[in-house]
């Protein structure tokens, strides 16, 4: 393990100003954003929306890196350079999403667990060939307002975080470690601060007993905010001064950076959560973006498979990583931003 290009590669990912595109949609989940906007999930449609994306001028003031699925990780421009290559001449640091999904956890009715270790080894040997500076695993937390998730799920995802993350470093890849409490359903931000703390502690347990180097890693946690149905959506400062309080108890200042993701958030409401949060002064770490819907949402209803649409779909990338850029230093106004 080089722990010195660990962490120098960790912290140039979260440099100023800067944060992560996630475009690691695998291809079920792609193939649900391209419906929502009418375009065919097709080979060629996947790989041409991805080189709108990774084309788009002056992201690299924005974007430090660019997480991509197996699949766009092996694909290349319509001029034949391959996507690693082109963000990496860019200064955009290229990874790779490595789990395989969520899977039910058998005996625990309602919690997942994530698989992908067997033969992860030997995966991240050819990606980091192929160009991948850093690696994404995604445990999904479902939470309900009662029994889920128990101890025993929070223990079974944060185990197996630890032992992507500490293959990952044996690798000289950094991992992104994401521990994904969902918004879906109606619990309160109280619960969703009660079960991110739990989650939290449980992952940094495992992340040690691994003997995981914190220097040389990212954190992708979500923010701390109400279930979406949950009938109180509590007001922007509440949800920063929880996540952060939350954050603070559980993240040692060890950690580089935080790369929130979205999680169904709108695109302004995750920049402005953001915003706040940097808005309340300096943190033991770097307080920033990995989003995937939140940045590509817009971009996706701009572009709508149509060439015509080029610019503006790109105009639209553009700016929103623009916005964030902003609300890493706490100085995004949505007034501004819904006036324009
Ligand atoms: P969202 O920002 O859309 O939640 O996606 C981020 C991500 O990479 C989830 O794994």
């Amino acid at each position: 393990m080089n722990r010195q290009q660990l962490a120098a590669v960790a912290n140039a990912i979260v440099a100023r100003q800067k944060g992560v595109l996630a475009a690691d949609e695998s291809g079920p989940t792609i193939r649900k954003r391209f419906d929502a906007v009418e375009v065919e999930a097709t080979g060629e449609n996947r790989r041409r929306y991805r080189e709108i994306l990774f084309t788009t001028e002056n992201i690299e003031q924005y974007i430090g890196g660019v997480i991509l699925f197996d699949e766009t990780l092996r694909q290349a421009t319509g001029d034949g350079l391959p996507f690693a290559e082109l963000l990496q001449s860019r200064g955009i640091l290229p990874g790779i999403k490595v789990d395989r999904g969520p899977a039910a956890l058998a005996l625990h009715p309602g919690e997942r667990v994530t698989e992908g270790l067997d033969g992860l080894r030997d995966r991240l040997l050819e990606y980091r060939q192929l160009g991948a500076k850093f690696a994404k695993w995604r445990a999904v937390i479902d939470i309900d307002e009662a029994e889920v998730p128990g101890a025993c799920g929070i223990r079974a995802n944060a185990h197996a975080l630890a032992r992507y993350a500490a293959l990952c470093q044996e690798l000289d890849v950094v991992p992104i470690v994401e521990p994904e409490v969902l918004m879906d359903g109606a619990h309160t931000i109280q619960r969703c601060e009660q079960v991110t703390s739990r989650v939290l502690a449980a992952v940094f347990t495992e992340l040690d007993a691994h003997g995981v180097f914190l220097e040389g890693m990212l954190l992708k946690p979500n923010m701390v905010i109400a279930g979406l149905q949950c009938e109180r959506q509590a007001p922007v400062q509440e949800v920063a001064e929880a996540t952060l309080r939350c954050m603070r108890r559980h993240v040692p200042a060890a950690v580089p950076g935080l790369v929130f993701l979205s999680g169904g958030q709108s695109a302004a409401d995750a920049t402005e959560h953001l915003n706040a949060m940097n808005a309340m002064g300096s943190q033991p770490w770097q307080v920033s973006f990995s989003y995937g819907r939140a940045l590509q949402a817009p971009v996706l209803a701009a572009w709508r498979g149509q060439e015509d649409n080029l610019a503006a779909a790109q105009r639209m990338l553009f700016r929103r990583c623009e916005l964030n850029g902003l609300a890493r230093e706490g100085k995004y106004l949505r007034a501004l931003e819904e006036a324009a």
